[in-house]
């Protein structure tokens, strides 16, 4: 057993940076677009000036809890606008769920898996991104030469990804996009004898599918991935579990996945998904266990 901390942070995100936190609330940048976002754990004080903190483009303003508001636009700008993140630009928009369309945190994840294609025996691995919003992950992976198969329960979130695919010149046939519930949809492809070299679940804490079917975390998180586990081909490369605003830990996730997964000759690794400030302060934004193949 070892000491390390399991916080986990993106390396090479120039177009993203998390400027301070304080207050409740995080201040980021964009490209060239500076934001300030409610954050409920944010319990301690701002560093930055009143200045940098007044320096902004919107202000997202909650009307009932936290996730659903308006955006105060403070200076205006062009809308939607696109960051890069490697080679691959992705479209953004503020939401009025809070979000941009891009989660930055998510690049520990995209960093981690992207050599696994590049050392992979099979010159193109099969990947199926569940729950995979506006595709950035499926992007990414198809621009590096995986077939990606993307489910996503909502449809303006997978007409988003679609963009996101234009936008980067993606071959047609590199991504399958699904919208169906990410449970009925990974049953189907068993049935099918479908098999995938690569799986990605960032399941929300909670959901609905397509036609209602409600996605509770803690009640259906270990069955699909017992799915996805037989999902998984022989020569199979990767799974990463990820999960956020659930109350689970970083620990439940790494227990389920290494019991799960134990058929499997790999290993897990567990930990919390953060973004870091200039004060150097990390901010938890959730939580994973990935699986790798032992080579
Ligand atoms: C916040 S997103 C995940 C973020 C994404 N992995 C990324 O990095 O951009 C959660 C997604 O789960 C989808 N979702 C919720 N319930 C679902 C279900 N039962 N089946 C499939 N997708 C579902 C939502 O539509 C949403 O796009």
């Amino acid at each position: 057993m070892d000491n390390t901390d399991p916080y986990f942070l993106p390396q090479e995100f120039p177009d993203f940076e998390l400027i301070d936190t304080g207050h409740y609330q995080r201040l980021e940048r964009w490209g060239s677009v500076r934001i300030i976002r409610p954050d409920p754990q944010i319990i301690w004080n701002r560093e930055a000036s009143e200045e940098e903190w007044s320096n902004i483009y919107a202000q997202f303003v909650p009307s009932s809890g936290e996730e659903k508001g308006k955006w105060k636009i403070v200076h205006e700008f062009k809308r939607p606008w696109a960051i890069r993140y490697g080679q691959t630009d992705l479209k953004l928009d503020l939401t009025p769920f809070k979000h941009t369309g891009v989660f930055a945190e998510q690049a520990t994840h995209w960093a981690w898996m992207l050599p696994k294609l590049r050392t992979a025996s099979s010159p193109r691995l099969k990947i199926l991104n569940l729950f995979a919003y506006t595709g950035a992950a499926s992007v990414i992976l198809a621009q590096a030469g995986a077939f990606v198969t993307h489910v996503d329960a909502s449809k303006p979130s997978v007409a988003w990804a679609k963009e996101n695919q234009l936008l980067n010149r993606v071959p047609q046939d590199s991504i399958r996009w699904i919208v169906d519930d990410a449970v009925k949809f990974v049953k189907r492809e068993l049935k099918r004898g479908k098999r995938y070299d690569g799986i990605i679940l960032d399941p929300p804490a909670y959901g609905h599918g397509p036609s209602g079917q409600v996605w509770k975390f803690s009640a259906h998180a270990p069955g699909l991935l017992r799915d996805c586990a037989d999902l998984l081909s022989d020569a199979a490369s990767f799974l990463v579990l990820n999960a956020y605003a659930t109350n689970s830990s970083a620990l439940a996730l790494k227990n389920l996945a290494t019991q799960i997964l134990a058929p499997k000759r790999g290993t897990v690794v567990a930990g919390e998904l953060c973004l870091q400030d200039r004060a150097r302060r990390l901010l938890s934004t959730g939580i994973f266990a990935r699986w790798e193949r032992k080579s």
